[in-house]
């Protein structure tokens, strides 16, 4: 469990940046484009919304009322915000829950959506427990972090085996989608830009700012120095991983 320190310092970092994990809106736009049969005002599940980047760039997209949901009650203020700006507060709607207990019946939704948080369920728990929820045919697009290659560098292996031990390829990513019951649309690779520009780069200045606030402080100064070098090794690193929208479809 984190210490009180370490949880100031996580949320100082974190709050009010653009988005919590790497994407952008013109990638949201395409893995969205892949959805041919939704309905004209889908009922979509948004799943470890954030601030809601994506989930306002979904409600752009369609006429569809969207249900976001975290357990993060500042990113759903935030979102509340945003929606309320771009006049959408009547199809967004935030909801203080986990993915490990979704508040909602099955055969509920036309599309749920998850960028950037399948990995806390882990990603095969994930498709199969949110599959009942989709209605027949439903539509599941996700983003997850995939190696990209077959030779990984020891530096990158360690850093995710401590992060997200359940990372894999692209090809045993879409061989899990098929085995939990759904139909590969399609994937892509996410631009390194949707890693720095509503991420790692607002997230560097934040860190630049906490160090000056915390001079002296050697436990913040530690963890302000771990989360630049997450930053660091994708950098270095990227062409070894990166993240992966999935896009896919309930079989039946
Ligand atoms: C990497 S961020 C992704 C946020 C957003 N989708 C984005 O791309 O900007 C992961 C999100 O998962 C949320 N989260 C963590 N544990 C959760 C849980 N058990 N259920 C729902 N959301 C959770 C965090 O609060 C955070 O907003």
């Amino acid at each position: 469990m984190s210490s009180p320190l370490k949880e100031g310092i996580f949320w100082e970092i974190h709050s009010g940046l653009p988005r919590e994990g790497p994407g952008d809106n013109a990638s949201t736009s395409k893995a969205f484009s892949m959805l041919t049969d939704l309905p004209d005002a889908p009922f979509i599940l948004d799943i470890a919304c954030g601030p809601g980047m994506q989930t306002m760039e979904l409600a752009r997209l369609c006429n569809g009322d969207i249900v976001a949901l975290d357990t993060h009650q500042e990113f759903l203020d935030e979102l509340d915000r945003r929606a309320v700006a771009a006049k959408v507060e009547d199809r967004v709607t935030t909801v203080n829950a986990s993915m490990f207990e979704l508040p909602f019946d099955e055969d509920s939704f036309d599309l749920i959506w998850c960028e950037g948080a399948i990995y806390i369920l882990g990603f095969e728990e994930g498709l199969t427990q949110w599959r009942p929820l989709l209605k027949n045919k439903g539509y599941l697009a996700v983003t997850n972090a995939c190696y990209l290659k077959s030779e990984i560098p020891d530096a990158v292996r360690k850093m995710w085996e401590s992060d997200y031990p359940g990372i894999t390829t692209i090809e045993n990513s879409l061989e899990a989608i098929t085995l939990s019951g759904y139909k590969s649309l399609d994937h892509f690779i996410l631009p390194s830009s949707s890693w720095m520009d509503n991420y790692y780069t607002p997230k560097e200045e934040r860190i630049k700012m906490l160090r000056t606030k915390y001079i002296g402080n050697a436990d913040a100064l530690k963890e302000l120095d771990e989360s630049q070098s997450e930053v660091d090794m994708y950098r270095k690193y990227s062409d070894f991983y990166g993240y992966v929208f999935f896009v896919m479809q309930s079989a039946e």
